[in-house]
């Protein structure tokens, strides 16, 4: 599959089924998805795979923030996929790089990994949700202090085969500028409200 058939035909995927990658293909795609941009090379993130029976443990951390009479509800969203990879982002206080720089570096990995994925025939989403950072969560895991989650990667096969809804074009005029062609005062402001010229 190319680039561009991988980017414009990938969906987040939220009913997903076996089979799931195993950790060895896993790895296989890691190692390629690792190659994305990282100033300094950091590699500051590390996977947790969460499957099988642990989903059940994960799902009783979801339960343990979630509001009276929504217990069953937070836990069963564990089991939305065979495969629940952890993104953990490490980041490296004090160093040159700055910490921006470093998150931009993991999400670039993740996306990487989603398009490797689905370039595979498996199917992914990116949730964080509510509980993502909770303590329990963190306990669970056993991050280090420095350590926060960025939420999962939920990973399995689509469940249906299902005609893929338009990218809808968007007008992206206002979006690109240069030097020559300053954009009108209204579309530099965009939704900053803010009425100067940007550049
Ligand atoms: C950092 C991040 C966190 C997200 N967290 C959630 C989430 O917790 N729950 C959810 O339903 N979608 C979440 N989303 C959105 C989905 O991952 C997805 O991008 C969105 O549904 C659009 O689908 P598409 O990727 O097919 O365009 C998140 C996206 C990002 C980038």
């Amino acid at each position: 599959m190319d680039v561009l058939t991988a980017i414009l035909t990938r969906r987040s995927e939220r009913s997903l089924v076996e089979p799931a990658p195993s950790a060895g293909e896993f790895a296989e795609l890691l190692a390629v998805a690792a190659t994305a941009p990282d100033h300094g090379q950091l590699r500051p993130w590390r996977w947790i795979l969460v499957r099988d029976a642990d989903r059940d443990a994960l799902g009783a951390c979801f339960a343990a923030g979630a509001e009276a009479g929504r217990a069953a509800e937070a836990a069963a969203k564990a089991h939305r996929a065979p495969l629940l990879a952890t993104l953990v982002f490490q980041p490296r206080a004090g160093h040159r790089v700055p910490e921006w720089e470093q998150l931009a570096a993991t999400s670039l990995m993740n996306h990487a990994m989603m398009l490797l994925l689905h370039s595979r025939g498996y199917g992914s989403i990116w949730r964080t949700g509510a509980f993502a950072d909770s303590v329990p969560v963190r306990d669970l895991l056993g991050l280090h202090p420095q350590e926060r989650t960025l939420g999962w990667l939920y990973i399995g096969s689509p469940l249906h085969e299902r005609a893929l809804p338009p990218r809808t074009p968007q007008d992206l005029t206002g979006k690109v500028t240069s030097l020559a062609r300053r954009p009108e005062p209204s579309m530099a402001g965009g939704h900053l409200g803010s009425p100067s010229v940007q550049r």
